[in-house]
């Protein structure tokens, strides 16, 4: 009798050890946090702010003289105008050069489209005036991610009254 209740808890403890094991949870591996992949693969789509920049210019253009800087004379800069802000973006030609991406904002003072995060022709216009809270934030942030990156080679002079009292950054 004593051989057949050993016998019998030699084989149920063990029995008993994987039931308890299979049914408790089994421990988690600490959750991967996908975001800082996320964000450094976001960073990395955009050119990283420069630190060669050159002392700003103030070089006085009119909207009509900027016209001559949209990238489609080769041997002429290419220049956007943001907040009546002139920046130099030749050494982007690849996407404000002729026919690409954002040819649309080059030789002129796009703001508004920019603001509207718009690509659209009508909305590349100087007049940002009536852009809502959230889109004068968002040129806001064009603003300085053009300061960061672009020399600044001067300022539009004859920018819409609606908008050339209106403070920069
Ligand atoms: C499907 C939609 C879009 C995609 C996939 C996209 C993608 C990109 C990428 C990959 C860049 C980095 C380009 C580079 O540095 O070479 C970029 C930059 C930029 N995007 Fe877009 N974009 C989109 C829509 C827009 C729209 C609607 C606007 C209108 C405001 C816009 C304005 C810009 C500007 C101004 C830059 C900065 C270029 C620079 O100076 O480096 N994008 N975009």
């Amino acid at each position: 009798m004593f051989l057949v209740v050993v016998y019998g808890l030699v084989l149920a403890l063990p029995l008993l050890f994987l039931v308890r094991r299979s049914l408790s949870p089994s421990p988690q591996p600490p959750p991967v946090d996908p975001q800082p992949e996320e964000k450094k693969s976001l960073k990395t789509i955009m050119q990283p702010p420069r630190d060669d920049l050159d002392p700003p210019k103030d070089d006085p253009f009119t909207l009509d003289q900027l016209k001559e800087f949209d990238g489609s004379d080769s041997s002429k800069p290419i220049y956007v105008s943001i907040k009546g802000t002139v920046f130099d973006v030749t050494r982007k030609s690849d996407v404000y050069g002729p026919g690409k991406s954002y040819n649309i904002f080059a030789g002129k003072d796009g703001s508004k489209g920019l603001g509207k995060s718009s690509l659209n022709l009508e909305d590349a216009v100087p007049d940002y005036s009536d852009l809502p809270e959230n889109e004068k934030n968002v040129l806001n942030d064009w603003f300085s991610f053009f300061q960061k990156r672009y020399n600044i080679v001067g300022r539009v002079t004859d920018m819409p009254a609606s908008v050339s009292n209106l403070a920069n950054l």
